[in-house]
């Protein structure tokens, strides 16, 4: 059956939905195949939601939205970058430092989707303000999103690339 057309911030939101859903089947999780599953699991969906944010939902909020808070949502998409980098680079469970790599990425992850999120002020709401058209972006990322999870689950998860830091990867 088709899925309903979602507007832009109901699919953003949703992704963030179910990010947060494999944060917590990661924190549950024992063995070692079971998190290392679910790690590269939301590795895939980190990337391919800060992808299609970057490409498509940011740059329709430039001159609509607080300028300082879409430029730290930009680093803060860096910074979440180096880490699914690291995690999807290491050895699993046989870095000492796995679980907690993944911890403080849900840490990060947490605070910028508050920052999206946030009633009245957050980057969603300024946006929906602003009068942006919400069907057709919601279009737009659904048709991204598809083509980069094909992409991403047939050839893996490329490194990250960072947006607003030259040296750091
Ligand atoms: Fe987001
Ligand atoms: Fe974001």
């Amino acid at each position: 059956m088709a899925e309903a057309k979602k507007d832009a911030i109901a699919l953003l939101k949703e992704d963030h939905r179910t990010v947060e859903g494999l944060f917590e089947q990661f924190e549950k999780a024992s063995g070692e195949g079971r998190k290392q599953k679910l790690a590269e699991q939301i590795c895939l969906e980190l990337s391919v939601h800060a992808t299609i944010e970057e490409e498509i939902f940011y740059p329709a909020c430039e001159g609509k939205v607080d300028e300082e808070l879409l430029k730290e949502a930009f680093v803060e998409h860096d910074g979440a970058k180096m880490l699914i980098a690291d995690i999807q680079a290491g050895s699993g469970q046989g870095d000492e430092f796995f679980d907690a790599k993944v911890k403080v990425l849900k840490e990060q992850i947490e605070h910028h989707v508050e920052e999206e999120e946030k009633r009245m002020e957050g980057m969603f709401s300024q946006a929906r303000k602003a009068g942006l058209d919400m069907d057709a972006l919601g279009e737009q990322l659904a048709r991204r999103k598809a083509e980069l999870v094909a992409t991403f689950e047939t050839s893996g998860v490329p490194k990250p690339e960072l947006t607003t830091m030259n040296e750091a990867l």
